[in-house]
């Protein structure tokens, strides 16, 4: 079991009680305040992230947790010194879902050495001591990978059953566990249907401006004809659909396009025709979150990682499946 700040003071207080100490002057009633959580947020790269930060807003409301939420704008810098901060602040919990893998050993040192549990939301990290955190809840990023990868073999034995497949990646955010994680799902697939050949690859970023950027570089080499783009979110894949119109070809005709998220956005443009697929990655982890860091702060025992269910939604689909999506 887990023991956190605030689960000693519970503690203390009904051990003092029970000695027969008047509990009036103590922090008896620390348990029953609101849960004071520090979430620090990557940004607001995408339409996935604007649900995520809603979900966790509009959750923490419904449980009656006092949320502190910050925006790092995409920089870890902004991360460490918002999670210094909670610590100075001693809230009850930190949650954070890292903007990059590695680079938070110290500052999950001070929150630990502060006793303050911390919690990672939709992202993972890279650290020497498992212990820096108590729990990981979002989703399998390579298997979301592995799921873009198998549905580009079955579309490529079904259209393009001879010859090479050229393919362009638009990856996430450098450094980051779904770019990674994603990148190496797919490709671990592809593995098995070596013609699929990814021919360029680069960073979007996550957003949509600098989808379309990278896609009209892509676009623009012409030393390679492209036939598929696996972008590793879907708001990099609807910017790439404009650069594409833009270079008079017919996105999801022309060049097949994967990606990952699930979002309105991608919905929309499967419906119209231009986006053949995408593997989703569910962003609702608000109602999760909270639970688990009330659980956490009472020192009951939490599994190291919870995954979420995830499904894949193909063009055919799209329009019956628009009116049910919730982000
Ligand atoms: O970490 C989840 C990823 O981050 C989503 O796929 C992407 O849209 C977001 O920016």
């Amino acid at each position: 079991m887990k023991t956190t700040r605030r689960h000693l003071l519970a503690i203390g207080a009904s051990a003092l009680a029970l000695a027969g100490t008047a509990i009036t002057a103590l922090p008896a009633f620390a348990a029953d305040k609101p849960l004071v959580m520090g979430f620090s947020q990557v940004g607001a790269e995408s339409e996935w992230r604007t649900a995520n930060s809603n979900s966790i807003k509009d959750a923490a409301k419904q449980a009656g947790v006092t949320l502190k939420f910050a925006d790092a704008q995409q920089k870890q810098e902004n991360q460490v010194k918002a999670i210094r901060s909670f610590i100075a602040q001693r809230v009850d919990v930190i949650a954070f879902s890292p903007v990059v893998e590695s680079g938070w050993d110290t500052v999950l040192r001070e929150a630990k050495n502060a006793k303050i549990p911390v919690i990672l939301t939709d992202r993972a990290v890279k650290v020497s001591d498992p212990s820096l955190y108590v729990t990981f809840i979002g989703s399998d990023f390579v298997e979301e990978g592995r799921k873009a990868g198998r549905w580009l073999i079955d579309w490529a034995r079904k259209n393009a059953p001879t010859g090479d497949v050229n393919v362009v990646e638009l990856q996430g955010t450098v450094g980051s566990a779904p770019a990674l994680d994603r990148k190496r799902g797919f490709e671990e697939v592809l593995q098995a249907e070596p013609r699929l050949k990814i021919v360029r690859s680069q960073s979007g970023d996550f957003t949509r401006a600098k989808g379309k950027e990278v896609m009209e570089a892509f676009l623009k080499a012409k030393d390679k004809k492209i036939h598929v783009l696996f972008a590793h979110n879907d708001d990099m894949a609807i910017g790439a659909i404009q650069a594409i119109e833009e270079a008079g070809l017919k996105p999801s005709k022309d060049i097949a396009i994967v990606s990952i998220d699930g979002v309105r956005g991608a919905f929309q443009a499967m419906a119209a025709g231009k986006l053949n697929v995408t593997v989703e990655c569910n962003p609702m982890l608000g109602p999760q979150l909270m639970q688990l860091a009330k659980d956490v702060v009472a020192g009951k025992p939490v599994a190291k990682r919870i995954t979420t269910e995830e499904g894949v939604f193909t063009a055919d689909v799209a329009a019956k499946e628009l009116p049910n999506r919730k982000y």
